[in-house]
């Protein structure tokens, strides 16, 4: 009887931390308004080191790498512009200019993170949206459905990818 007890408690000692879990997926955040895009001049007036390094790697120019007629078919641009088909580049809720791969791509929408007071505090900046950056950030685009594939090799790729 003792064993059957126990288990019982342990499963639902389980199911509350399975609840739990779920809880903070959803970040517990009704109500608070979701990051919008800003676009890399925002980041730029206080990463301007950062900013000049992005823009000597391919990423500041996939935009431009797409001939024009490609520069209109939504396969491309989920790739090569920043948050393409999520409130990001081509979106109503563009107000800035989203095309290439922007900071925002790897670092997450940064609307409600990009402010000194913020940025200074890693785990407050990433309940508001800052990205912890690991490889399936970059396999997002880099895999098989890029027509130009090269096998992705994370610490390699870092070298020159970023910044
Ligand atoms: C108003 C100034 C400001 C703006 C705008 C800003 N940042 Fe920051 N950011 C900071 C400060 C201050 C820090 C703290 C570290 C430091 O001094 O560099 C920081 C830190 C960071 C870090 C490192 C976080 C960590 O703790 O590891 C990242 C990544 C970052 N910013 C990305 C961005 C991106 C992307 C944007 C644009 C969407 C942006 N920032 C816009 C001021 C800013
Ligand atoms: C939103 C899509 C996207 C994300 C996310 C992304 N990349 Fe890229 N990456 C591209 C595209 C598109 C190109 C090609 C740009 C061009 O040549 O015009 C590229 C090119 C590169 C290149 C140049 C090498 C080559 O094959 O020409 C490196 C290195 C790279 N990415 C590394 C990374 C790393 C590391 C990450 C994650 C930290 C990452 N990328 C995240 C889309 C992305
Ligand atoms: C292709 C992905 C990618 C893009 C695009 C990118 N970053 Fe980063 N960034 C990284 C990675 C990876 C790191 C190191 C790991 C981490 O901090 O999460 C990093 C780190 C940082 C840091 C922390 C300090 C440092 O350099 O280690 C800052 C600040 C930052 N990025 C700002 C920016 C800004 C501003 C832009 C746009 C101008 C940008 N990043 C574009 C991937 C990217
Ligand atoms: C799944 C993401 C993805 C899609 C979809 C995508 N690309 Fe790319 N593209 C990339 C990445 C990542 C690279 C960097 C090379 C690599 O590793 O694939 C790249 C590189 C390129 C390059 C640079 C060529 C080179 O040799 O490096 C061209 C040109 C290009 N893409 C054109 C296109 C066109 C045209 C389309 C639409 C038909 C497209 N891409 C769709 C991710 C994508």
């Amino acid at each position: 009887m003792r064993r059957i007890a126990t288990i019982v408690l342990l499963m639902l000692a389980l199911a509350a931390l399975i609840l739990a879990a779920e809880q903070k997926d959803k970040g517990g955040t009704e109500g608070k308004p979701a990051p919008a895009y800003v676009g890399d001049r925002r980041c730029k007036v206080c990463h301007l080191e950062t900013f000049k390094a992005w823009k000597k790697t391919a990423h500041a120019h996939a935009f431009e790498t797409l001939k024009v007629d490609e520069r209109k078919n939504p396969i491309c641009l989920a790739c090569h512009t920043t948050g393409y088909a999520a409130g990001g580049y081509g979106s109503a809720e563009m107000v800035v200019d989203l095309a290439n791969i922007q900071c925002e791509s790897c670092h997450g929408p940064g609307s409600l993170y990009s402010r000194s007071s913020v940025m200074r505090d890693r785990k407050r900046s990433e309940d508001l949206g800052l990205v912890r950056i690991g490889p399936r950030t970059c396999t997002r685009c880099h895999n098989e459905n890029s027509p130009t594939f090269r096998v992705f090799d994370y610490k390699e790729f870092l070298k020159t990818g970023t910044h």
